[in-house]
């Protein structure tokens, strides 16, 4: 059973321009998704600059405001009241931002930091809730003296798990994870990933976890969804969508991946080629005349695919 459903989601920015400065278009930023979680699952968003991730991670947690569709949680509607600050949902659902180092404030130290949801969400004493920190910060793996410390005197690495260590403050069913490692050297990223896992099976939490990077997307997720220009063009288990990818985009997605190894090097080549033709020529059966994607159809329990072309039995 789900905890949480989005329904047609929309999130519509206004383009000003003109004598008068007025709205003259507006940039579909998110155009209708729909998506359901899981306890303990993780979910991802991939897509490439733009195509609407972030807004979709920030609409959900009340950073954007959201132009239609709805947010139910638990079976509330919550599309309209995830800003009223001690709302269960806002306890429930965190976010962990990309640029870990523009999301601590500077001027407050560690603890202040952590303390902030503490204070918001859980009635603590403040022996409790030192007391709360401390274990906070051992599970993100900060020694306890950090505390006292302030974000720039930790490094990138360290920024992120301290990050982590304020999201998963008050106890959270769902975290928004917005490309939580990119900022990170390779070596980092696997630290701060396995620990992000770790904590995962630990507390039963839920993932959205959105990145550029289907690498890292396969190693944490356990259903992915592939957007484009706000609509998602495939969603599915990550089985359906590494081993049986159906759209163009997908495939083009897959095929971009850069491999290590040499062995195979010009057999990638000529796949990445023959998947860059069909796109070119099948183009119309997976976007309309606006270039915008068609509506998902099923074509399993898990898979869904955005094309005209099942309904012709193309797939
Ligand atoms: N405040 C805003 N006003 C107008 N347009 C915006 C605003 N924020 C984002 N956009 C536009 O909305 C679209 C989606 O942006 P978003 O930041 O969600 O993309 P993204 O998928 O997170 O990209 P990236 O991978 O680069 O982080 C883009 O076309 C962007 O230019
Ligand atoms: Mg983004």
């Amino acid at each position: 059973m789900s905890f949480m459903q989005i329904n047609d989601l929309k999130v519509l920015y206004p383009v000003r321009g003109g004598f008068f400065n007025t709205i003259i278009d507006h940039v579909y930023a998110v155009d209708g998704i729909t998506m359901e979680f899981e306890r303990g699952k993780a979910y991802g968003l991939v897509g490439e600059s733009g195509c609407g991730k972030s807004t979709t991670g920030k609409a959900l947690i009340g950073l954007e405001k959201i132009t239609s569709g709805s947010i139910i949680y638990e079976g509330e509607n919550v599309t309209n009241k995830r800003r009223s600050r001690k709302s269960s949902f806002n306890r429930d659902v965190q976010m962990i931002f990309q640029d870990a180092h523009s999301s601590l404030n500077p001027r407050k130290r560690v603890k202040d930091i952590i303390a902030e949801p503490i204070r918001n969400f859980l009635k603590l004493t403040p022996k409790e809730e030192e007391r709360k920190i401390s274990e906070l910060l051992e599970i993100v793996g900060m020694p306890e003296d950090a505390k006292f410390k302030y974000p720039h005197e930790f490094s990138g690495g360290q920024k992120q798990r301290l990050g982590i260590a304020r999201a998963i403050a008050t106890n959270p069913k769902l975290i928004i994870a917005d490309e939580p490692v990119s900022a990170l050297d390779l070596s980092v990223q696997a630290q701060v990933l396995n620990f992000m896992k770790d904590i995962q099976n630990e507390f039963g939490l839920s993932y959205l976890f959105i990145s550029h990077d289907l690498g890292v997307v396969k190693h944490m997720c356990d259903y992915i969804s592939i957007m484009y220009k706000g609509r998602f063009v495939e969603t599915g288990t990550k089985e359906d969508i590494y081993t049986n990818p159906q759209h163009i985009y997908t495939k083009r997605l897959l095929s971009a991946i850069p491999k290590v190894s040499p062995i195979g090097r010009e057999d990638r080549k000529r796949e990445r080629i023959r998947v860059e033709q069909n796109y070119q020529a099948q183009y119309k059966n997976y976007f309309d005349e606006n270039e915008r994607v068609f509506d998902l159809t099923p074509i399993s329990n898990t898979h869904a695919v955005a094309t005209t072309s099942t309904k012709k039995g193309v797939i």
